[in-house]
C-alpha cells in the first residue's frame, strides 16, 4: 500500500527566501485573471501571477488541452539531439510579427535571465568569429533588472544585489538610466531629454573605445522595479543610429514587456526600431511552463556557420516539448488583433481613469505605461506606510492583488482581464488611494 505523505503545515523542509516572513496564501485554483485560496477567498490579480507573466490568465483550455495531447505523444525529448517540429512552429510565431529583418530565433533556456545571459554570449561570438576579439565589453543601464545569472545579474546594479559585486563581471560599462519622470531637467522636453540620454551612450562608447565594445543591453520600457516607464520621443531611433554608427549590437530586454503585452507583439514597434537580439520570455508561455526565447538575425547564423559553426549554448531542458506547446496556444491568443486591441483599450481605460479621478491630487506624479503595464507615481511624507495600506486595504476590502511599492503603484492585469473588472479595480483602487491618502501629508516641496 502506498504511505500517504502527511502535508508538512509548517513548511519547515522549504528553504524559504525570506526564512522569518509569514508564507504567502495557499492557493487552491486559478480561473481567468481570479485566484482562489484554500481559506475560500476570491482574488482577482492585478499582478498577473506576482511577476507580470501570466498573459493570458490561469487554466486557459486551448492551453491546457495542447499540454495534454503532447503529454499523450512524449513529454520530453532532448532539443540537443532531436528535431522538434512543435518548436520550429513556435519560431515562426515569433518572427512572423517581428519587426523586419529578425528571422532567427533560438530557446536558450527556462527564464529570462537565460535569454538574456545567450543574447550576450551570441553577441560576443558573433565579434570572434568575425576576427574582432577585442570586443568584450557590454554597455547597459543603470538601476535595471536583467536577471539572476551570472552576466544577466553583472547588468543589474539595483541596491538589492550590490553585495554580489565581488562576484559580478568586470566587463560592463553602466550609463544612467532612461526615465524622463526622474532624470530630466524642469525645463527639458521630452525629445531634448531623449536626445541628452543618447547622447550619454555616445559618450560612455567613445570613453570605453567603440572597439572594445561588443553591444547595448537594455529593456525597451522599463519595467516592475521602475514602474513601467516609456521611452522618451526618438529614444530609441537615436539610440539604433549611435550603435549602427560605432558597429555595436542592440540587444533588447523585452521579458517584461515583450509579446502582446505593451499593446504591440514587440515593444520596440512602438518606437520603431530593429534591435539585432531581442529577450522573450515571462508572456512567452506565460507561466503554463518555463521557456524563454532569443529572437535575432539570420546573418549571425551566417557568421557562426561560416566560423566555429556551432552556438556555444546549450541547457538540459530547453525548448522543452510541454513549455513549447503551451507556448504556441499562447501565441496564438497574445498575437492575435482582437487580443492586440484589447490590451490597449485596456491601457486607455486605466490611464484616462486614473489621471481623471486622482490627476489633481496632492500626491500624484504621473500615469504612464504601455498595454496592460500601467503605473501610477506619487509621493507624499511616509510613503512606504501608505503603500502598505493601499495594498492592504485593496486585498482586504476589495479581493485585489497589485504592487504598491517604493514611488508607485502597478497594474498589471493579464491582458484577457475584461474592461469591466478593470474599471471596477481602478474605481475601488481610486476610493482606497483617496481615503488613505488623508492620513499622510504631501511632501514639501512638491516635486515639479
Ligand atoms: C526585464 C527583465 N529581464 C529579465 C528578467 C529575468 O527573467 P527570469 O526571472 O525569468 O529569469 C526579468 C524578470 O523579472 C525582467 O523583468
Amino acid at each position: 500500500m502506498v504511505k500517504q505523505i502527511p502535508e508538512i503545515e509548517n513548511f519547515k523542509y522549504l528553504l524559504r527566501r525570506y526564512p522569518s516572513s509569514p508564507l504567502g496564501p495557499k492557493i487552491r485554483k486559478i480561473r481567468g485573471s481570479h485566484l482562489y485560496t484554500d481559506s475560500g477567498e476570491k482574488l482577482i490579480d492585478f499582478t498577473a501571477g506576482y511577476s507580470a507573466c501570466m498573459a493570458v490568465g490561469g487554466s486557459n483550455r486551448s492551453v491546457k488541452s495542447a499540454i495534454k495531447s503532447q503529454m499523450r505523444a512524449y513529454s520530453f525529448v532532448s532539443a540537443l539531439a532531436f528535431s522538434n517540429c512543435k518548436a520550429a512552429e513556435l519560431a515562426e510565431l515569433l518572427v512572423r510579427n517581428a519587426p523586419a529583418g529578425l528571422d532567427r530565433v533560438m530557446f536558450p533556456g527556462c527564464s529570462g535571465s537565460e535569454a538574456i545571459e545567450a543574447a550576450m554570449r551570441m553577441s560576443y561570438q558573433v565579434r570572434v568569429e568575425q576576427g574582432q576579439v577585442g570586443r568584450s565589453l557590454f554597455i547597459t543601464r543603470s538601476n535595471a533588472y536583467h536577471g539572476i545569472t551570472a552576466m544577466a545579474l553583472s547588468l543589474t546594479s539595483t541596491p538589492v544585489y550590490n553585495f554580489f559585486r565581488p562576484l559580478q563581471a568586470k566587463n560592463v560599462v553602466f550609463v544612467p538610466q532612461h526615465n524622463y519622470f526622474e532624470k530630466a531637467e524642469l525645463s527639458e522636453s521630452e525629445n531634448e531629454y531623449a536626445a541628452r540620454s543618447a547622447r550619454e551612450l555616445e559618450e560612455a562608447i567613445i570613453a570605453t573605445g567603440p572597439e572594445k565594445v561588443t553591444a547595448f543591453v537594455a529593456e525597451t520600457m522599463l519595467g516592475q522595479l521602475q514602474g513601467n516607464v516609456t521611452p522618451s520621443g526618438n529614444y530609441w531611433f537615436l539610440v539604433r543610429e549611435i550603435c549602427d554608427r560605432y558597429g555595436i549590437h542592440l540587444i533588447l530586454d523585452e521579458v517584461y514587456c515583450g509579446l502582446g503585452r505593451s499593446g504591440k507583439v514587440y515593444c520596440c514597434e512602438w518606437d520603431g526600431i530593429t534591435p539585432d537580439f531581442v529577450a522573450q520570455g515571462k508572456q512567452l508561455s506565460a507561466g503554463y511552463g518555463p521557456i524563454s526565447a532569443v529572437v535575432t538575425k539570420s546573418e549571425f547564423e551566417e557568421v557562426i556557420k561560416a566560423g566555429q559553426n556551432r552556438i556555444f549554448f546549450a541547457s538540459t531542458y530547453e525548448a522543452h516539448p510541454l513549455a513549447v506547446v503551451a507556448a504556441i496556444e499562447v501565441q496564438k491568443i497574445v498575437q492575435s488583433d482582437e487580443m492586440l486591441e484589447h490590451v490597449n483599450l485596456g491601457n486607455t481605460l486605466m490611464k484616462s481613469q486614473l489621471t481623471e479621478a486622482l490627476g489633481n491630487h496632492a500626491f500624484f506624479r504621473n500615469v504612464r505605461g504601455r498595454g496592460m503595464l500601467v503605473s501610477l507615481e506619487y509621493d507624499c511624507l511616509e510613503r512606504d506606510l501608505f503603500n502598505q495600506d493601499l495594498e492592504r486595504s485593496m486585498r482586504d476590502k476589495h479581493s485585489v492583488l497589485l504592487s504598491a511599492n517604493y514611488h508607485r503603484t502597478n497594474f498589471t492585469p493579464p491582458s484577457t482581464t475584461s474592461l469591466r473588472d478593470i474599471e471596477r479595480v481602478i474605481t475601488q483602487y481610486v476610493e482606497t488611494f483617496l481615503k488613505y491618502s488623508l492620513k499622510y501629508r504631501p511632501r514639501d516641496p512638491v516635486r515639479p
